[in-house]
């Protein structure tokens, strides 16, 4: 995260939120409450004019058409050892337009570990001014892969989605995608478009559609807006999946500098496995299941598994993260300097026993996966 980008939103945070955690650990989730949004009806406009025309493709069709390479490279920070470690091709290295966020796997999408037989990283970047977001669709077993521009279908075009995009859960069809005071946002795999490259975005004058030279598109289908029925608000910083819980989770958690006056939290949402949605009751609303207050500063991502959770705290651009392993009720096991500087959020993939973060600072990229803690 950038310092311009961090200031406004956390002066807003300090000065509405009021601290509710008087201790760590469990807290009373049913408070929490995420509200699914209808479907966009421009959805439905627009998937049939992209089916019609033969452009709504597949993730297969993303990654075999993948036009930039991983490379492997080892950071030359971080004390956690990765087995995976991959760095991007120089322009995304390099790039002070773009900041990777959000990590999540095939893993999280199909407890096959597979999707479309194949296993996949998605990475969320979000534009420098949080304007726009997009996401690379990466091959593993290549290393190639193809950045797709994150849409809002409005009418019969498209417009911007302005999310930091700080985490992201690929689950069966849907990329769930925080956004930080809203709640979370979701897209439809189900949905995704080739579009003509071109600037501009949405649909031109001559009826053809563009999106900032991209050739892919993935459509906002629906959101989730966060509610308490307290008056607590809520920074959605982070998200991933829990498949050891039944039925899995979501897991939601708040960054924050300071934890005197504002709380940093876990929260966790279940899923309804037959649907690839939230388990939302007839009114559309989830009630979270889990709540934990704790004091880790500066968390960037974190997973959960058989009640433990495993935690991503950054500290600056030069200096390497750290790594938490806590078991609410005991002590936090703490590595210092785990991981390379500007770690973000994390994933963890049950196939293969890794697990994966992604770092931010420019010329400091990689995607670095882990199969301890
Ligand atoms: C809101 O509800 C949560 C969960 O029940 C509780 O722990 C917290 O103290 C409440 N916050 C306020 C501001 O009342
Ligand atoms: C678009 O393609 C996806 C993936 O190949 C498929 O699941 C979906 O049904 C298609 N949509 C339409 C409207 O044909």
């Amino acid at each position: 995260m950038k310092l311009s980008t961090l200031l406004l939103p956390l002066v807003a945070g300090t000065t509405l939120a009021a601290k509710t955690c008087t201790s760590n650990g469990a807290q009373d989730p049913s408070a929490y409450k995420l509200t699914i949004s209808a479907d966009s009806p421009a959805l439905a406009t627009l998937s049939a004019i992209f089916s019609a025309a033969g452009k709504n493709v597949s993730v297969s069709d993303v990654l075999d058409s993948g036009n930039r390479a991983l490379t492997s490279s080892k950071p030359s920070i971080g004390n956690g050892n990765p087995v995976v470690h991959l760095a991007w091709n120089t322009g995304d290295e390099n790039t002070a337009k773009w900041l990777p966020q959000g990590i999540t796997s095939s893993a999280d999408a199909d407890p096959s570990g597979k999707w479309e037989d194949r296993e996949a990283w998605i990475v969320s970047w979000h534009q420098d001014d949080d304007s726009n977001a997009r996401v690379s669709v990466v091959d593993r077993a290549s290393g190639k892969y193809r950045h797709v521009y994150l849409v809002r279908p409005e009418g019969d075009s498209f417009a911007s989605v302005g999310v930091h995009a700080g985490g992201i859960v690929w689950y069966q069809n849907f990329l769930y995608v925080v956004d930080t005071s809203v709640g979370v946002r979701v897209f439809d795999l189900g949905n995704l478009w080739e579009v003509e490259i071109g600037e501009g975005l949405g649909k031109q004058a001559d009826g053809s559609y563009v999106a900032e030279n991209y050739r892919y598109v993935l459509p906002q289908i629906h959101y989730y807006r966060f509610s308490s029925t307290n008056g607590s608000k809520f920074r959605h910083s982070y998200i991933s999946l829990d498949r050891s819980a039944n039925p899995p989770t979501l897991l939601v958690g708040e960054y924050q500098t300071e934890d005197s006056t504002v709380d940093i939290r876990f929260v966790k949402y279940p899923l309804s496995p037959s649907t690839g949605r939230l388990a939302v009751n007839n009114d559309g609303v989830v009630t979270a299941t889990e709540a934990y207050c704790t004091d880790f500063l500066r968390v960037q991502g974190a997973f959960s598994r058989n009640g433990q959770f495993v935690v991503s705290r950054s500290n600056g651009a030069s200096k390497g993260g750290d790594l938490f392993v806590w078991t609410p009720g005991q002590a936090a096991e703490a590595h210092a300097g785990w991981f390379p500087p500007g770690n973000e959020d994390l994933s963890y993939n049950p196939v293969r026993k890794e697990w994966y973060t992604v770092t931010e600072h420019e010329g400091l990229r990689w995607i670095v996966g882990y199969d301890s803690y």
